[in-house]
């Protein structure tokens, strides 16, 4: 599956559900989100016969996505259906981590490789306020899981938000010493909620490496990832700055991604989607739909020169 640019589209992000069990301040309207209806959204089945044709038409890795995946019913019947696929090379999640402590072994045993964890702040009441009264003891227990059953290697996703977290950018760069965890400081994106937010609290990455000048550039183990590495001296993890406001890595991008109603989107950043569910029942449609839509993926994204990004992060999982 090749685009008109010659990109090889690899990376399947899979987004099963809008709903979060959160509502972080820069992702959802504080009074949450009108869900879709049950019927709107991609059943289990549809998921999985999905997943077989993108890793027929040659996608190797595949990432869970939500809103938050783990709050999807039957979300462990998928994870077994794509981790029984041989052709899968690298196979995680995206989660918030709070249901992680509980699902942890279950989604080992199912064939998950690993899991990223959305984690703004180490400060409970901090927690509390940006995912509107979430419990930070539960991520942490989620990690500590994680580790436990060998989701790994874990990667920390930190989004950097002017006065509020930057004076937390030392404590999450020290985590990667002592422990082979990987914290990424993901630029505020000034999509869906955040479009009206002050300037100041649009911090660029770059924040990371004055704070902490002992960060070392490393070579990328993966040339297609959003994320450049960094390392202390000796350290056993890595920090990755992932820059999609001030750094495109668009030249790279080997991904696509699907949203919960079965929406086909070349970039997290576009408005143009191809609706997948009407080819459901004919393979053969289904994959030239397919085909035709990925040719026309553009050289590079449009985020700030455009204002129509029409979803917000909870619709199209990062
Ligand atoms: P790895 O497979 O572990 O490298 O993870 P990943 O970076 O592909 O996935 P993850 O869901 O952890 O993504 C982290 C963040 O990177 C997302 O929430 C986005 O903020 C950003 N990101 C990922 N893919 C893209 C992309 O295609 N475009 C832009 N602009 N940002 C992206
Ligand atoms: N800018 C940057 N990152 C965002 N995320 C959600 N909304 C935004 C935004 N506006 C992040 C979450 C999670 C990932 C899936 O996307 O914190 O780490
Ligand atoms: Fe949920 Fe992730 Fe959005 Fe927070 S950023 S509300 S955890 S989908």
């Amino acid at each position: 599956m090749k685009d008109q640019f010659g990109r090889q589209v690899k990376y399947l992000r899979l987004s099963v559900t809008d709903r979060c069990n959160l509502r972080c301040q820069y992702c959802m309207p504080a009074f949450g989100i009108e869900k879709l209806p049950h019927q709107a959204i991609l059943s289990m089945e549809a998921l999985g016969k999905l997943a077989d044709t993108f890793i027929d038409l040659g996608v190797e890795k595949i990432r869970l996505t939500g809103g938050e995946p783990l709050v999807r019913k039957g979300i462990l019947n998928l994870v077994e259906h794509i981790g029984a696929n041989p052709k899968v090379t690298d196979f995680a999640m995206t989660t918030n981590g709070i249901l992680l402590s509980k699902y942890a072994d279950d989604l080992k045993a199912a064939g998950l490789k690993r899991v990223n964890i959305s984690l703004d702040t180490l400060d409970s009441k901090k927690y509390a306020k940006i995912t509107r009264g979430g419990d930070l003891g539960l991520v942490l227990n989620g990690i500590d899981a994680a580790k436990r059953v060998g989701l790994t290697p874990i990667k920390l996703n930190v989004v950097l938000i002017g006065g509020f977290n930057e004076n937390e950018i030392e404590r999450f760069v020290m985590m990667t010493r002592d422990e082979a965890i990987d914290v990424r400081f993901i630029e505020l994106m000034p999509i869906g909620e955040v479009a009206n937010w002050s300037t100041a609290q649009f911090l660029p990455n770059d924040t990371v490496l004055k704070r902490v000048p002992a960060l070392a550039a490393v070579p990328a183990s993966d040339p297609a990832s959003p994320a450049k590495y960094y390392q202390l001296p000796n350290a056993k993890g890595r920090v990755g700055l992932i820059s999609p406001i001030s750094c495109k890595f668009c030249a790279d991008c080997n991904r696509v991604r699907l949203t919960a109603e079965g929406k086909l989107k070349y970039c997290l950043h576009a408005d143009e989607e191809v609706d997948l569910t009407p080819y459901l029942e004919d393979e053969a449609a289904l994959r030239d739909v397919i085909a035709h839509y990925i040719l026309e993926k553009p050289e590079a994204h449009q985020i700030g020169s455009s204002e129509s990004v029409k979803r917000n992060m909870f619709q199209v999982g990062g």
